[in-house]
């Protein structure tokens, strides 16, 4: 503790809120006042990316999510060079702590790179986070969307299941839930239809399936398996169309989204 006292205590740093991190994290961040801003279509790129593929673990602002850590007080993060220290992790995971190992190119890695050094750039900047900071989208394109392109009053309703989501999660969470509603222990299974080639059809809660088997729990609490080459199968995953979603989202339909939900209070 003293030693990062005694830094914040002579220099301007301290007036920009850096003694919250520890001595290693001000070393990196001061460091990283120097240095410029990358290019926009890059952030864009990387953030797209980081949203799909690590927002689920890390979160979606790379602030910690479902076990993984928080990547903006990194010290690995904040040291990195346009993919240096992050582009090893990507590509070898830590299989021992749960982090996988991803196949992305050069260019991917330096686009995820830029993304995370704009949200390291901007905790700074910002005199640590402000969740208030994520609602910078536009209300009205956000509820365009909603009715039009991002087809959610299928399944939704501002008025209905959605009234009041604005003022029951704060901005972070709300920005998490859209994204990954399928996360937390309220995750409703699959509905699968089983229809075996000279039997009858089958339906309940999908259980398990890889390539070779596909299991079922009816709705008496019976358990039934089956080869999947010997079926015909329907299955229906409520979360599907928000994975679908995932991919589709730019980056300012997002923003225009948890702008729109904000209001829903
Ligand atoms: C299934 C969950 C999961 C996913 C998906 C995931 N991570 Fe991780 N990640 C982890 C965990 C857990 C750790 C912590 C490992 C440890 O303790 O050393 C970690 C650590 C890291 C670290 C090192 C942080 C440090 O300070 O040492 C970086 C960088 C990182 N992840 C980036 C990413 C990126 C980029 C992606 C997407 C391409 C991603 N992760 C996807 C779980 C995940
Ligand atoms: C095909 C149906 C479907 C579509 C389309 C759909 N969702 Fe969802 N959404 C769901 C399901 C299912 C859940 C999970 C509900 C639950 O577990 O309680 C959910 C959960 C949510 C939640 C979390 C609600 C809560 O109280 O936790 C939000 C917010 C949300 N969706 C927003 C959207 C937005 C915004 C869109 C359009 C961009 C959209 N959804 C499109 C089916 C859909």
């Amino acid at each position: 503790m003293l030693p990062v006292l005694q830094r914040c205590a002579g220099i301007a740093w301290a007036a920009l809120g850096l003694c919250c991190f520890g001595a290693a994290q001000m070393d990196a961040q001061v460091h990283l006042l120097s240095r410029p801003i990358p290019a926009a279509d890059a952030v864009e790129r990387g953030q797209k990316k980081f949203v799909a593929t690590c927002g689920f673990c890390h979160g979606a602002n790379a602030k910690g999510g479902e076990g993984g850590p928080d990547l903006v007080r990194s010290v690995l993060v904040l040291d990195d060079e346009n993919g240096d220290r992050i582009g090893p992790v990507i590509l070898k995971g830590r299989p021992d702590k749960g982090m996988p190992a991803f196949s992305f190119s050069p260019a991917e890695i330096s686009d995820i790179a830029a993304f995370l050094r704009v949200r390291t750039q901007d905790a700074i900047n910002r005199f640590g986070y402000k969740t208030l900071d994520l609602v910078t989208g536009d209300a009205k394109a956000g509820q365009a969307f909603f009715k039009g392109d991002g087809k959610c009053s299928t399944c939704h309703s501002p008025s209905g299941d959605l009234a009041g989501v604005g003022a029951k999660y704060d901005p972070e969470k709300l920005q998490s839930k859209f994204l990954y509603p399928a996360t937390g222990s309220a995750r409703q299974p699959s509905q699968v239809v089983v229809t075996p080639a000279n039997g009858a059809a089958v339906s309940g809660n999908l259980e398990f399936q890889d390539d070779f088997t596909i299991a079922i729990r009816d709705a008496e609490g019976y358990y039934h398996s089956w080869p999947r080459q010997d079926v015909k199968l329907d299955i229906r995953d409520p979360y599907a169309a928000h994975a679908e979603l995932l991919r589709r989202y730019s980056d300012a339909d997002m923003h225009n989204l948890l702008a729109y939900l904000v209001t829903l209070k």
